[in-house]
């Protein structure tokens, strides 16, 4: 699949605003963007840990994902996101090798990245993004 770097991490919190301190005052880390993803009825937060990133999602709906994650498991980590050159082409790879896609074609995510994600009955438990 060529992954190349793991591009983000993905953390379902409730509230950017209450969640920005630990990261900006304890982490030492500097929120960079914060972006709606209408798409997913999320809120986004960013921040850059090397060439990879941490990405904050707080709902912005009830019936948003990230809501059911939360409701179900708690805040804490919500996926992981390799990059890649072609996610059409990685979509295809998965799925000729017996994975089980949640999005069978790219779709936009923030900050103007092409993204898909794999089930995570497929992936060992962790729900996984694939992003170009
Ligand atoms: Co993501």
């Amino acid at each position: 699949m060529d992954i190349s770097h793991i591009e983000h991490i993905g953390i379902a919190v409730k509230s950017i605003a209450d969640s920005l301190p630990y990261y900006e005052t304890v982490l030492g880390l500097k929120c960079y963007n914060i972006e709606d993803v209408a798409d997913q009825k999320v809120k986004t937060a960013f921040f850059k840990v090397g060439q990879t990133k941490i990405e904050l999602l707080e709902p912005t709906s009830e019936d948003s994902t990230i809501a059911k994650f939360i409701e179900k498991r708690g805040e804490g980590v919500h996926h992981i996101a390799f990059a890649v050159p072609d996610v059409s082409a990685a979509l295809t790879e998965a799925e000729s090798k017996g994975v089980q896609l949640i999005d069978k074609a790219p779709r936009n995510g923030a900050e103007g990245l092409h993204i898909a994600f794999l089930h995570p009955k497929s992936t060992k438990g962790v729900l996984t993004e694939l992003c170009q």
